[in-house]
C-alpha cells in the first residue's frame, strides 16, 4: 500500500482529516498546504459547466481538469472521480481507472455506491488502485437529493455497504448528506476514516466543493459554510478595472513596454 494512503488510514481515531475539491492548478496550489486529500470531484459538472447533474461529466473531462490540478499539488493526496458509466462493472472500471491514473498520475479514484461496485473496488485494489468510496447522498445515481439514514432500511444497508467497502479494500469512505448519529455508527463499525460532507462532526474527516466555501458558485444549502465572499472581492476588481479602461488610466506607461 502506498505510504501516502496509510498516513491517510493512520489518522483514523488521531486527527481529523481535511479534504477540499479542487479543478485547476491555481486553486489546488492554494489549497495543497492546508489538506490531506484534495479532490477533483465530478461536481465540477454543476459547478463549472451548467449540466443539469454529475451524470453528464465526461472521463476526458475529468482527466483534463486532473491534469490540471495535479501541477499545483505536491504534498497531498489526489482522488479522481471516476464518472458516472465509466465503472458499470469490473472490466470497465479497471481499463477506465487505469487510465485516469497513468494519464492524471493521481493517487486514488472514488467510485458511488455499496454493495452493487463492492466487486468493482475489490478488482480495482488487487490491481493497486487505491479507492475511496462514497455514500449516502449519490448524487450520480440518487433521483432525491434529501439527506440519507432516516428511515431504518436506509440506515441498515449504508452501515452494510459500508462495511462491504472496507472489507474489499476501500482506503477511506466519503459519507454525503448521512443522517448524523448513523454517521457516527458508521465511523465507529469501520476502521478506515469517513469524510463527511453533511454528515456531521461525527465523521473523521471533512469535504467540502472549495467553490462553494469561498462563497463562488451561488449555492445556499444547510451543510456549507461560506468562509469567504469571493463574488463580492472579484466583482470589485471587476468593476475597478473596467472604470480604469473607460477612463483611460489602465495602462499606464509602467504596464507598456519601449
Ligand atoms: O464531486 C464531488 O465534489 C464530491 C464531493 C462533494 C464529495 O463527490
Amino acid at each position: 500500500m502506498q505510504q501516502k494512503i496509510k498516513k491517510i488510514i493512520n489518522k483514523k481515531n488521531k486527527s481529523k482529516i481535511v479534504s477540499l475539491t479542487a479543478y485547476s492548478k491555481n486553486i489546488a496550489t492554494i489549497l495543497d498546504d492546508f489538506c490531506d486529500i484534495i479532490l477533483v470531484g465530478d461536481s465540477l459538472g454543476s459547478v463549472l459547466y451548467n449540466y443539469k447533474s454529475t451524470r453528464e461529466v465526461s472521463l476526458d473531462i475529468m482527466i483534463e481538469h486532473s491534469k490540471s490540478v495535479r501541477m499545483g499539488i505536491k504534498k497531498s493526496l489526489m482522488v479522481v472521480d471516476m464518472p458516472h458509466n465509466t465503472y458499470r462493472n469490473s472490466k470497465e472500471a479497471l481499463k477506465n481507472a487505469k487510465k485516469i491514473m497513468s494519464k492524471t498520475k493521481c493517487d486514488a479514484v472514488k467510485l458511488e455506491g455499496g454493495k452493487k461496485i463492492s466487486q468493482t473496488v475489490r478488482t480495482l485494489v488487487r490491481n493497486n488502485i487505491p479507492v475511496m468510496g462514497h455514500l449516502g447522498l449519490l448524487p450520480q445515481s440518487d433521483q432525491n437529493f434529501k439527506f440519507k439514514g432516516k428511515k431504518i432500511s436506509e440506515k441498515n444497508k449504508i452501515l452494510k455497504d459500508a462495511k462491504l467497502l472496507e472489507t474489499a479494500g476501500a482506503f477511506s469512505i466519503v459519507l454525503e448528506c448521512v443522517e448524523t448519529l448513523l454517521a457516527k455508527i458508521v465511523t465507529k463499525k469501520i476502521d478506515i476514516p469517513t469524510i463527511g460532507i453533511g454528515s456531521s462532526n461525527n465523521c473523521d474527516g471533512q469535504i467540502l466543493v472549495f467553490d462553494d466555501l469561498i462563497g463562488l458558485n451561488p449555492i445556499d444549502v444547510r451543510f456549507v459554510k461560506k468562509y469567504s465572499n469571493i463574488r463580492k472581492v472579484m466583482t470589485k476588481a471587476v468593476s475597478n478595472y473596467s472604470k480604469d479602461v473607460r477612463k483611460k488610466v489602465f495602462p499606464k506607461k509602467k504596464h507598456s513596454y519601449n
